[in-house]
């Protein structure tokens, strides 16, 4: 069988934990494959950079037309990151008739519709394994592992620098300012973390989820996202209280006729399996129709989990390539991906419990006059904490709420605002507790 050859663009952090491994188990690879999987060009715009692996001089270059344009590289791995340059590269090596494999969760989130077709034009496939949660191979389950299965429920720790700093704010009662720089300094966040704590890398890789799940066209537009930005550690202390973990999940849910997709600091049981992921890792609880619940965890980025997915991907396209064998699974799972689409349910629609926490001065009729307006658009409360006396004039009045609209929520959220009585803007965090409504009945 003939060897497969592999050209890899972007020898970064992730590039070169691929290149360790193409490089370290060349000879568990073959057993696996029946055929050397050979790294034949590597390329970086930046040659001089110490790397944690050495690659021979004669396999690096900067220019991409090298592997682009040789045409006995099978597969291009894609790890520049980003989604413009990304697109023109993937693009390119698909019209070539290279098979790509990618860890670009951005790109395929933007334009995973038109990668895939392309790629359904030309005859090639896409491996994208590493795009979502690194090393945890979970396009792989759900495109074949729970085939069988409706999807009616999947919440996501998708993004493992938010996780960090939302452990830290928890055990040691950080701010989020204080457990970002910490994040930082460790590596775990970048200088610029906008994509990670705005909660849009979650939303990028829940778009990929729920087009898995679903059998559907990739509609990042469609998502609800929030970001962990405006927790405070009152919140999560408050949180405690109440027996509930906050966690910032990726939550997509089919009623049967629309879908839920939203990305958004959630309140989890604390006795939840998803309460307990802490840290870097990543995890998600997915339920199908036959199976039942199902949770994956792992570490969902880094050198080495993320180049494991990568290599998986890898051994895949080349024992198909070298067997003669591609195309058994389409990238979505499904053959009409690209004409599918599920409704999503528009955010205002949403049924679930509210933890509400108000800033308000102390006075008498405080809680009747909030309570009071609540109960005039139908909701309902579960319980109230308020405690302590005035600080810089006001003290924090904290609700739960029974199952309401979130329509509802923000139009009393609205009017409540205007009362003279509240010094701040409210905040508000979904919770996620199918016992809380159970259990008062
Ligand atoms: N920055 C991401 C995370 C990993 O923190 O999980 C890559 O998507």
């Amino acid at each position: 069988m003939r060897p497969v050859q592999v050209g890899l663009i972007g020898f970064g952090t992730v590039g070169s934990g691929v290149v360790r491994l193409l490089l370290e188990h060349a000879e568990r690879f073959q057993r696996r494959l029946g055929a050397p999987l050979v790294l034949k060009k590597v390329a970086d715009i930046d040659l001089d950079r110490p790397r944690p692996v050495a690659v021979a001089p004669a396999l690096l270059t900067q220019n991409v037309q090298e592997i682009l344009a040789d045409p006995e590289i099978d597969i291009v791995v894609e790890l520049i990151g980003g989604v413009t340059d990304a697109y023109e590269l993937v693009m390119t090596a698909l019209e070539r008739g290279k098979h790509v494999v990618t860890a670009n969760k951005a790109l395929l989130a933007h334009h995973g519709n038109e990668v895939f077709q392309k790629a359904s034009q030309v005859g090639v496939e896409i491996g994208f394994e590493a795009s979502v949660c690194g090393g945890i191979p979970l396009i792989l389950a759900l495109r074949q592992g729970l085939a069988a299965n409706a999807i009616s429920e999947l919440f996501g720790i998708l993004n493992g620098t938010s996780n960090y700093i939302l452990t830290k704010m928890s055990s040691e009662g950080a701010s989020f300012e204080v457990a970002l720089k910490e994040a930082q300094e460790k590596g775990f966040a970048e200088a610029d973390p906008t994509l990670d704590v705005e909660g849009i890398d979650a939303a990028h890789k829940l778009a990929i989820l729920m087009a898995l799940a679903y059998g559907t066209r990739i509609d990042f537009p469609a998502i609800h996202i929030e970001g962990i930005t405006r927790l405070k550690p009152i919140d999560i202390q408050f949180a405690r209280e109440f027996g509930y973990q906050i966690k910032l999940l990726a939550i997509t849910r089919d009623d049967g006729q629309r879908v839920e997709a939203r990305v958004h600091p959630t309140m989890l049981p604390l006795d939840h399996i998803m309460a307990s992921v802490s840290g870097v890792q990543n995890a998600v609880y997915i339920t199908g129709d036959a199976v039942g619940p199902v949770l994956l965890y792992g570490r969902g980025a880094g050198m080495m989990p993320t180049a494991s997915a990568v290599a998986a991907d890898l051994i895949d396209l080349a024992y198909k390539i070298s067997h003669g064998v591609p195309g058994r699974v389409p990238p979505l799972g499904v053959n009409d991906a690209a004409q599918n689409r599920r409704l999503v349910k528009p955010l205002a629609e949403i049924v679930t419990n509210y933890y509400i926490r108000f800033a308000a001065r102390d006075r008498p009729g405080v809680l009747s006059k909030i309570s009071g307006i609540l109960a005039k658009y139908e909701i309902s409360i579960a319980a109230v904490i308020q405690k302590g006396r005035e600080i810089r004039s006001s003290v924090p009045v904290v609700m739960i709420t029974h199952e309401a609209r979130e329509a509802h929520i923000q139009q009393a959220l609205a009017e409540i605002q205007q009362l003279d009585i509240i010094t701040e803007q409210a905040i508000l965090i979904r919770i996620e507790d199918p016992n809380l409504d159970a259990a008062q009945i």
